[in-house]
């Protein structure tokens, strides 16, 4: 197991550059299935679960060549062979290879990805758009088949905005006959993204970024290879913001879209977090109180459920009681047992969390149980006297690349230890 050892106290100064998108990477390298063509796609972040995806797509015949953040994906001769059980287990977004699997093949095997620790992540949406693309989906054995002669296009109705499910149904209708319009879609910025990797290939996809998105089918013969920049990670970004503001440090994060980090922005400027934004850069100054503030994690454009334990963890210290309500997943609190034993005065009562502000947080032996949880306890070890063991950093690998070398360049004190 991998642990860090944190040193708090110190206030972070100096200037991020983000990575790119791990949210908008995953299924735009599954996208690459759809046109057995040589994709180039830039600004891949060196990350466990893009990794992942590489072994998926490996596994299914293609060839992924990494240069850098350069990924070179070629998947002419890939084939519709069942992805084994252990690969599928390893990262729940291997299940963005369905749509583009069915689109291309008519047909796909993969093991149910399974939940996770922050809620059992079913995936009854993205069934009920293909079955209604035509798509015959049988479940057992914890194996998903889904078998389509030719998917055809379809007027689908999500029963909510699930990002998982618009970008599947999205992938499995560039090819299908006919058109498809996608309903209550998700509008993460990384839906956007999709749709722009998909439009170079010769897809025709519009509407991504708003709730209706349409797709007229094309032939196979219509799609080519296509390069793409994958967008910067908001997420990523808005955690180095919350570090640095629980420090009351002054750090400039680059390579960042500010409109795509607006709604956490917002609610940061509303706690007192000192931030200016540049067309390109997010700055945080100054070490102002943080005050309390009522949270409610929602679809994009609402508050992100992403950074809903982060923030937690610089409410602990604000002047006030605050109320984090999470709407998106059923058991995303992991984190506040961790926090607790830092000092923090948290209590969940159902979805909520109340949050009382305390003067100050202690380090503490913690663990880490899902990636954001894990980031939320580094930000709080940041902020907390004496030191800090955070157990299972192997979780905060997924999404963040390097996190502990990041931070240290900007004055922290973390060291990863093997065991
Ligand atoms: C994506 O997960 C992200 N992952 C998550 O980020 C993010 O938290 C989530 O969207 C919400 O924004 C990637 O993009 C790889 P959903 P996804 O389908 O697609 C329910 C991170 O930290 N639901 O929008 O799985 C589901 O149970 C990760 O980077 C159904 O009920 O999220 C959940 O309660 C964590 N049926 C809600 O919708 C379905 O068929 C939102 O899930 C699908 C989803």
């Amino acid at each position: 197991m991998q642990k860090f050892l944190i040193v708090g106290g110190n206030r972070l100064k100096g200037t991020i550059r983000a990575s790119g998108s791990k949210n908008a990477t995953l299924p735009v390298l599954a996208a690459c299935i759809l046109n057995g063509s040589k994709n180039i796609i830039h600004e891949v972040p060196i990350l466990k679960d893009v990794a992942v995806m590489k072994d998926v797509l490996t596994y299914l015949g293609a060839r992924v060549v990494c240069e850098g953040s350069t990924f070179i994906v070629d998947s002419a001769d890939v084939q519709p062979v069942e992805i084994s059980e252990d690969l599928m287990r390893r990262m729940r977004a291997s299940n963005l290879v369905l749509g583009s699997m069915l689109g291309r093949f008519g047909r796909v095997k993969i093991s149910y990805p399974g939940g996770c620790q922050i809620g059992s992540r079913p995936m009854n949406l993205h069934f009920k758009g293909m079955q209604a693309m035509g798509a015959v989906i049988k479940e057992r054995y914890g194996y998903i088949a889904a078998r389509a002669e030719k998917l055809t296009g379809a007027d689908i109705h999500l029963d909510l905005p699930s990002v998982g499910a618009t970008e599947n149904l999205m992938m499995a209708a560039v090819l299908a006959r006919g058109n498809t319009t996608i309903r209550n879609a998700a509008k993460e910025p990384e839906m956007v993204d999709l749709q722009n990797f998909l439009n170079k290939m010769g897809a025709r996809v519009k509407g991504a970024g708003t709730d209706t998105i349409k797709i007229e089918g094309v032939r196979p013969s219509d799609l080519h290879a296509a390069e793409h920049t994958v967008i910067p990670d908001r997420i990523e970004a808005g955690t180095h913001l919350v570090a640095a503001a629980i420090t009351g440090g002054e750090v400039t994060l680059t390579n960042v879209i500010p409109e795509h980090m607006e709604p956490l922005l917002a609610k940061m400027r509303e706690a007192g977090v000192d931030i200016i934004t540049g067309d390109d850069y997010v700055r945080v100054q100054g070490a102002g109180q943080i005050r309390a503030v009522d949270i409610k994690t929602m679809p994009y454009p609402g508050f992100p459920t992403d950074m809903q334990p982060q923030m937690m963890a610089l409410l602990s210290l604000a002047e006030g009681t605050s109320i984090i309500t999470e709407t998106v997943f059923e058991n995303r609190f992991k984190h506040v047992g961790e926090l607790r034993r830092m000092g923090a005065d948290i209590k969940v009562e159902g979805q909520s969390a109340i949050v009382e502000g305390v003067e100050r947080l202690s380090g503490a032996y913690l663990e880490a149980s899902d990636l954001r949880a894990g980031a939320a306890l580094v930000i709080a070890a940041l902020a907390a006297e004496n030191g800090t063991i955070l157990e299972n950093v192997t979780h905060i690998d997924r999404g963040y690349e390097r996190l502990e070398t990041k931070y240290n360049a900007l004055g922290a004190r973390i060291v990863r230890v093997h065991d």
